[in-house]
C-alpha cells in the first residue's frame, strides 16, 4: 500500500466509524427516554448480567439478547447511512426495468426498513421483531443497516460491540427521560445521513446515587 492509500483508508475508518456510531447512540437514547418500559427492561438485563455494576466483559455483552434486539430495532428505524449504492456491472432487467451497465443504482434503506408489507406497523418501536423466535423470518436483503454482500460495513461487529459497551456503561449509572426541550417525535434530516434535524436533548438522572468507576 502507498502512503496515500494508508491515509485514505485511515480517513474512511474515522469518517465511516465515528458519526455513524454516535448518531445511532443518540437515537437509541431518545428511544429509551421516550419508552421507559423498554429502558427499564434493558437496565434489568444489564443488572442481571452484571451485578453490582461490574465492568462488562466481551462475553457478557454478547449474552445480552434484549439489548441486541433494542439496538437492531433502533438501526431499523434510524439506519444512519441513508442508502446503498452499487454500480451495475452488466445490462440487466429487474421487474421490467432495464438497467444499463455502468448505472449507479441507489437503494434507500429507510424505505425498505419502513415498508409495512415487511414490518407490521413500521413506525412502532418493537424490539420483539428481532427476538430469537422472530429474527429468522427477516429477509436479509430487506434489513440492511450495515449494507450487504462483499462490500458491506467492515466495522459492523466492532460498531455493535462498541455501542453495546457504551449503552451498558451509561445505563448502569444513569436513566434517561424526556424534558421540555425534547422534540417528540424527533424530526429527521436525511440528505445523505439520517440524523436528527435538531440536537436530541434529554434529562439524565443518576439511578441510585452511586457511580461505578469509569
Ligand atoms: C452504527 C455504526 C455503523 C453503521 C450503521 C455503518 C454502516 C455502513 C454502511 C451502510 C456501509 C456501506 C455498506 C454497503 O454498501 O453495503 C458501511 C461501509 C463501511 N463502514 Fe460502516 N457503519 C458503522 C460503523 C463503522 C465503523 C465503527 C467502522 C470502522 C471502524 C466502519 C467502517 C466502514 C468502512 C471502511 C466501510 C466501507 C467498506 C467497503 O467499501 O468495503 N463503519 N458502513
Amino acid at each position: 500500500m502507498s502512503d496515500l492509500d494508508l491515509v485514505a483508508q485511515s480517513i474512511i475508518f474515522i469518517f465511516g466509524g465515528y458519526e455513524t456510531t454516535s448518531t445511532t447512540l443518540s437515537f437509541l437514547m431518545y428511544i429509551l427516554a421516550t419508552h421507559p418500559d423498554i429502558q427499564q427492561k434493558v437496565q434489568e438485563e444489564i443488572d442481571a448480567t452484571l451485578p453490582n455494576k461490574v465492568h462488562p466483559t466481551y462475553d457478557a455483552l454478547t449474552q445480552m439478547e434484549y439489548l441486541d434486539m433494542v439496538l437492531n430495532e433502533t438501526l431499523r428505524l434510524y439506519p444512519v447511512s441513508a442508502r446503498i449504492e452499487r454500480m451495475c456491472k452488466k445490462d440487466v432487467e429487474v421487474n421490467g426495468v432495464f438497467i444499463p451497465k455502468g448505472t449507479l443504482v441507489m437503494v434507500p434503506r429507510s424505505v425498505l426498513h419502513r415498508d409495512s408489507a415487511l414490518w407490521p406497523e413500521p413506525e412502532e418501536f418493537r424490539p420483539e421483531r428481532f427476538s430469537k423466535k422472530n429474527k429468522d423470518s427477516i429477509n436479509p436483503y430487506m434489513y440492511v443497516p450495515f449494507g450487504i454482500g462483499p462490500r458491506n460495513c467492515i466495522g459492523m461487529r466492532f460498531a455493535m460491540m462498541n455501542m453495546k459497551l457504551a449503552v451498558v456503561r451509561v445505563l448502569q449509572n444513569f436513566s434517561f427521560k424526556p424534558c421540555k426541550e425534547t422534540q417528540i417525535p424527533v424530526e429527521i434530516d436525511s440528505p445523505r445521513m439520517i440524523e436528527p434535524r435538531r440536537p436530541i436533548v434529554l434529562k439524565v438522572e443518576l439511578r441510585d446515587g452511586t457511580l461505578s468507576g469509569a
